[in-house]
């Protein structure tokens, strides 16, 4: 049972993402429709020791660390026994949020070592954050933000996803606001998902958004610095800025050949990849009492480079992509 992590690519997927809900208390545009998606029956959903049985049985299997996401993973009611029963894994436990209600859970993130985490805010403006987010939590999200930033047991990252016309005049705020604050702010690309109404015109590339900042704040105050080993993003620092921030170019800048992500949707599906169509469906094999690793391997042969949706000649690939797909609330980013 060594290397079944590793994929034809020779990718070894050391890294499980796991969603632990599809439900969420805001209604990104850029994740879901308005009208909000049908979610799973609760008896198709991972109960808590399903999704430690399965969890486990990736640690065995060579998994190093475990990412929480969801939907909104903190809406979930037995988060808490979910986070304390993987900390007992030996694996990084992280975990990524919309940050609103995580002044709540400051005390439990300590006790189960959760160190990264990763909180969505997509304009400094509060207004724009609201429609943006079709909910009204601004002043709480930016409060808990600063909450954690100023907490020296967390490492915070923030997650922007720029949308032209929407919030990409705020690129430069974004980057003055890293200047005063000890965390990593990351722009991502705008992704094609099944109800958000992707329009490749709507995105902001990596190339535009370092331009933006140089532009403003002068070429050589931008500084290039290390990107992490399988990191998604492209890393920059403002000169003397206590934070740094970074670019994930998803769609422009593929990083498939240093995968190392494999996803749990909280209905118990092995997604090998974002924009793969295919799931293996480990919840069922789990509850027949049979063994996961058969499923699991099956995923990962079946690994492709999906390329943010684009073809290998770099060139956008139709409707068929995303529709086939899931909405990102289902897959958890
Ligand atoms: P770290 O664990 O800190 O590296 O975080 P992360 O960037 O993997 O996770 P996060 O949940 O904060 O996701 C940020 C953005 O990166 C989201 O838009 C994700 O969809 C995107 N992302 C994460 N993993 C992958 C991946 O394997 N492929 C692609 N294409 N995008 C990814
Ligand atoms: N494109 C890019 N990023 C997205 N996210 C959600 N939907 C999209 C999309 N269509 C990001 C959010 C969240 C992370 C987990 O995924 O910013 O922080
Ligand atoms: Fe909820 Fe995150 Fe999707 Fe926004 S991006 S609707 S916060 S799951």
């Amino acid at each position: 049972t060594d290397h079944i992590l590793i994929d034809s690519f020779k990718r070894e997927h050391t890294y499980l993402r796991i969603s632990i809900t599809e439900r969420c208390n805001l209604r990104c545009t850029y994740c879901m429709p308005a009208e909000g998606i049908q979610l799973s029956p609760k008896d198709h959903i991972m109960n808590y020791d399903e999704v430690f049985e399965i969890a486990k049985k990736f640690v065995d299997l060579g998994v190093t660390k475990i990412r929480i996401t969801g939907g909104e993973p903190l809406v979930r009611k037995d988060v808490a026994v979910i986070l304390k029963k993987l900390a007992t894994l030996p694996v990084e436990l992280s975990i990524t949020t919309n940050g609103i209600t995580i002044d709540k859970f400051v005390t439990l993130f300590k006790e189960c070592n959760i160190q990264k985490i990763n909180i969505s805010i997509d304009s400094l403006n509060p207004s724009k954050f609201n429609e943006i987010t079709r909910r009204k939590n601004f002043d709480r999200v930016y409060k808990n933000i600063m909450l954690f930033a100023n907490d020296d047991f967390f490492k915070v990252k923030l997650n922007c996803v720029l949308m032209k016309g929407v919030n990409d005049d705020e690129i430069n705020d974004f980057i003055e606001f890293t200047k005063h604050h000890n965390l990593n702010l990351r722009f991502i690309e705008f992704m094609p998902f099944n109800g958000n109404e992707w329009k490749l015109d709507q995105l902001v590339s990596l190339a535009t958004i370092v331009e933006t900042a140089k532009n403003h704040f002068g070429a050589d105050n931008i500084i290039r610095i290390n990107d992490a080993p399988n990191d998604t993003s492209k890393n920059y620092q403002l000169k003397n800025a206590r934070g740094s921030f970074a670019i994930i170019s998803t769609v422009t800048n593929p990083f498939c050949d240093s995968c190392n992500r494999i996803r749990l949707t909280a209905n118990g599906k092995l997604k090998n990849c974002l924009f793969s169509g295919g799931e293996e469906d480990l919840l069922t094999a789990l509850r027949a009492g049979e063994n996961i690793e058969t499923p699991i391997k099956v995923a990962i042969q079946s690994k492709k480079k999906m390329r943010g949706g684009m073809d290998t000649q770099n060139q956008f690939t139709s409707d068929d992509l995303r529709l086939d797909n899931r909405s990102m609330i289902t897959i958890g980013g």
